[in-house]
């Protein structure tokens, strides 16, 4: 029995089975090249879920950590310390924003923090949140509820707020459902979970327009788009629109456990002393991995090399030629194969057999989010054995290369 095996049988009698059962046991990393517990070498193009923006081990984020973890890791909420306060102040900064933030430790608490943000403001008489078939916002209740799948959503329904969804893009369906009764919209900027699926343009402008003519508060939700993952810091920052509350998580701490609930303006006073809290929120740990991310993104000029890398991504995919490739869509260093069949979890097993993490996000799109570290001739790594990759799962799933 291989060490992965092993692994897994101890996995499956000691974990709930939520997860099913993971291909791969994981044993170390460095830059975008991970290693399994066998040994086998792989090019993580996934970044565990679009969340190590600097790769693996990256000397600033372990010299960050080490040195805060010695000093001290933890405080609660009781005292504050200087990691959470540079943090906010940077993350306002690069909002351009006098506004406030919570730190929480991940998406989903990121954006329970944005729901009771909007209940407290708007109160019980605006009881309906708009959001997107498609959407994902996170696991908890409140962000279940808010989710647009509804497989994972309704076995656990009924929740403390009323959803309508709105099918992503559709600025007209929007316009129509932000009524007086409606607390706020909450949308991605591009679909992460729901395929890697860009906003048409015009669409957060529309949804701003109609948060404002019906007293409704736009949060975005960029848990997964933010952090130069697109190319830019915050992919909303593309239409010129302003949220009244965005949420973070995911890229910002580079591998350690962070959420934020930004509030812009006067949004960000909304919560009383005793409204919301978290013992584990602003870990000390955490902020420092987080600013250690922040600086790197901009001493290393990663927005920038997302984009370059990012593009030679998605041209060279998009450039194959092969009967199950329909096109490529994202920007950035987050882009989705899209196929012309639900064959995406053959792309992946293919993928990983050639020595590539990636993702199967839909049953026909391919989720790439690698680390932003990624080089061009990592990409090109990839991009000569995509066809191969192409060939195996086409041939797996019995259509022929053509
Ligand atoms: C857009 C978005 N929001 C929220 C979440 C939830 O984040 P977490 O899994 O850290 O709770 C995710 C996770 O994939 C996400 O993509």
């Amino acid at each position: 029995m291989s060490e992965t095996e092993a692994l897994q049988k101890r996995f499956e009698a000691a974990l709930m089975p939520n997860y099913g059962l993971p291909p791969v046991a994981l044993a170390r990393g460095e830059g975008c090249r991970v290693w399994d517990a066998d040994g086998k070498e792989y090019l993580d193009l996934f970044a565990g879920i679009a969340v190590s923006a600097l790769g693996h081990a990256h000397p600033a984020v372990v010299d960050a950590v080490t040195a805060q973890v010695s000093k001290i890791a933890h405080t609660s909420n009781h005292y504050l310390h200087e990691p959470e306060v540079a943090l906010a102040e940077r993350l306002l900064s690069l909002l351009n924003t006098d506004g406030r933030v919570f730190f929480a430790n991940s998406g989903a608490e990121a954006n329970e923090a944005a729901i009771k943000l909007v209940r407290r403001r708007q109160g019980a008489g605006r009881p309906v949140v708009v959001a997107a078939n498609g959407g994902f916002h996170g696991r908890t209740m409140g962000s279940l509820a808010i989710t647009g799948k509804a497989s994972i959503r309704e076995p656990f329904g009924p929740f403390g707020l009323t959803s309508h969804f709105v099918p992503y893009g559709d600025e007209a369906a929007l316009q129509a459902a932000v009524t007086a009764e409606c607390a706020a919209v909450f949308l991605e900027p591009c679909l992460g979970e729901g395929g890697v699926v860009p906003a048409p343009e015009g669409y957060l402008r529309a949804a701003r327009e109609a948060c404002d003519a019906a007293g409704a508060m736009l949060v975005v939700d960029e848990v997964q788009s933010g952090i130069g993952r697109t190319g830019a810091w915050f992919a909303y920052q593309r239409e010129g629109v302003v949220p009244d509350v965005l949420t973070l998580a995911k890229g910002l701490g580079g591998g350690l456990p962070i959420g934020a609930c930004v509030g812009f303006g006067e949004y960000g006073g909304i919560f009383a002393k005793g409204d919301h809290g978290s013992t584990f929120g602003a870990n000390p740990v955490s902020c420092a991995a987080a600013l250690a991310v922040l600086d790197t993104i901009e001493n290393q000029d990663l927005l920038a090399n997302a984009g370059t890398v990012g593009k030679r991504l998605a041209g060279g995919m998009a450039d194959t030629s092969h009967p199950l490739l329909k096109g490529v869509r994202g920007s950035g260093l987050w882009l989705a194969a899209v196929l012309t069949a639900e064959s995406a979890p053959r792309v992946e097993a293919a993928a990983r057999q050639a020595g590539f993490l990636v993702n199967a996000v839909q049953p026909d799109a391919v989720r790439l989010a690698p680390p932003l570290v990624l080089t061009a001739a990592e990409a090109d790594e990839f991009l000569a054995a995509f066809p191969g990759i192409m060939d195996a799962a086409a041939a797996a799933a019995g259509h022929g290369t053509a």
